[in-house]
């Protein structure tokens, strides 16, 4: 399973990278809008943060241009993917660029159909939003498992990458259902981490460490030593 932070920020890419497990960064044009800096240095920056995949959106509109967009985003760095949105003019650009060793996402799928022709069109992972699917009632872990099942059914490599991912939610409900990968921002990755139960169980081993410690120099001991397992031998 891939793990990615959805963002354009060099701050937030370095705090991701420094934790060790993530595969890379995901950008789009608004989150690069955002930063008010040229694309390439940007990206280039990016890539050079993290030894994982940056992934980065071309915004052309008619396929040769898109093509051309993604060359030069492959140029700019090894690690680059290049997004395509869906659309025809966005299938015709991934079927020219399959094979050329330039990666390629399809993003904005929201649909099997969409998914079946985007994984024939070459690319290699997909992206649908399950977050804004919700949105607008769609139920985002039953869509986005039909894509998984008909990409395997039919034997296409195509890969589900989420994005829109909101919460530990939707990481439960999809991981199960086979996707590949997942994308979120940092604050939403960061809140994965605790549960209530977690931070309540390691206080109390704590609470427990220390009476124990306590405990054996109250009685008289003159060091306390203790082994890996935590038990106090004074
Ligand atoms: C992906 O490119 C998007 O930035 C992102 O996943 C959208 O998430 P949101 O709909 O929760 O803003």
């Amino acid at each position: 399973m891939k793990l990615y932070v959805d963002t354009a920020d060099l701050g937030e890419a370095r705090r991701a990278a420094e934790l060790g497990f993530v595969d890379g960064i995901t950008t789009n044009p608004s989150l690069v809008a955002r930063q008010r800096t040229a694309l390439e240095p940007l990206v280039r920056e990016l890539a050079a943060i993290l030894d994982g995949d940056v992934w980065c959106q071309v915004v052309s509109a008619d396929a040769p241009a898109m093509v051309a967009e993604a060359r030069a985003m492959h140029g700019w760095a090894a690690n680059v993917v290049v997004k395509l949105p869906m659309s025809l003019e966005g299938l015709r650009a991934a079927a020219r660029l399959a094979d050329t060793g330039v990666r390629t996402n399809m993003t904005l799928v929201y649909s099997v159909p969409q998914a079946l022709l985007a994984a024939k069109a070459g690319v290699a992972w997909i992206s649908p939003y399950v977050g804004r699917m919700e949105d607008t009632g769609i139920s985002g872990a039953n869509v986005i498992g039909e894509m998984v099942d008909a990409l395997a059914a039919q034997g296409l490599p195509t890969r589900v990458l989420v994005a829109s991912v909101r919460g530990p939610r939707h990481l439960a409900q999809l991981a199960r259902r086979g996707v590949g990968g997942f994308t979120m921002p940092l604050e939403v990755l960061l809140g994965l981490v605790g549960h209530p139960m977690t931070d309540r169980g390691q206080e109390q081993f704590l609470a427990d460490w220390e009476r124990a410690v306590f405990d054996g120099r109250s009685q008289g001991a003159t060091e306390a030593t203790t082994d890996q397992t935590g038990r106090v031998d004074a």
